[in-house]
């Protein structure tokens, strides 16, 4: 990592609140994120698996969520000088100290500089703040580098498996018929 990269990290700010306003910015960042570009190599170092096509979300879909999940925050983070949202997570309360950690996004040009890891200590900070004490997330079982990642940071497969929602293309078009999500946890007490 260079010192610019480094010093990034070091001057980020609180992760806060998405406001209405926010929520634009947020689905472009989503988007790019999850199915995008680095600018460089024309594809992020987690999203080299051809698996899911066309947008991760729209402005409506993450409106409509946010409005059924009155619990949920969804957060953004910004670094100091830098202009624009540097990341997003969504974060639910799930009961019995349970949280869902989901939409984890750095932004596309900024990836692989140290500030994924960086926003999700911040997370899971924000989530034992408030007596959360196991984070729950689930990644399409195809994405083994991006479960690697979560493994290197203390998430574990919890030997469950949820269903893709084929027939759904809200997260997406799926291009394999093999897809499910796997559970992570990491308990962070
Ligand atoms: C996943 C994501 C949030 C991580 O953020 P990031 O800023 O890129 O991650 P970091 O810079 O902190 O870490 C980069 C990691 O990638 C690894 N990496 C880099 N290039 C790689 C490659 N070609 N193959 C495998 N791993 C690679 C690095 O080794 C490093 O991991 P390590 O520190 O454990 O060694 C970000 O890439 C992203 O937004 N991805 C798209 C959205 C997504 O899939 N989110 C997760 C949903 S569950």
């Amino acid at each position: 990592m260079s010192d610019i990269q480094k010093a990034n990290v070091q001057a980020s700010v609180e992760l806060a609140l998405a406001s209405d306003d926010d929520i634009p910015e947020v689905v472009r960042l989503m988007n790019l994120a999850y199915r995008g570009s680095d600018g460089d190599s024309g594809e992020g170092w987690s999203t080299r698996e051809k698996y899911l096509t066309g947008d991760r979300t729209t402005e409506k879909f993450l409106r409509d969520d946010l409005s059924a999940s009155p619990h949920a925050s969804l957060l953004i983070w910004r670094l100091e000088g830098q202009p624009g949202i540097a990341g997003s997570v969504w974060l639910e309360p799930q009961g019995d100290g349970n949280w869902y950690l989901g939409s984890l996004a750095v932004d596309s040009g900024r990836q692989n500089s140290g500030l994924g890891k960086k926003l999700l200590s911040l997370a899971e900070d924000w989530i034992r703040e408030r007596g959360g004490r196991r984070i729950n997330i689930t990644v399409i079982n195809v994405r083994e580098t991006l479960i690697g990642w979560y493994w290197r940071r203390g998430y574990r497969d919890m030997g469950e498996r949820e269903p893709f929602p084929y027939g759904d293309n809200r997260f997406g078009i799926p291009l394999r018929t093999d897809l499910c999500f796997v559970r992570l946890q990491k308990n962070i007490d």
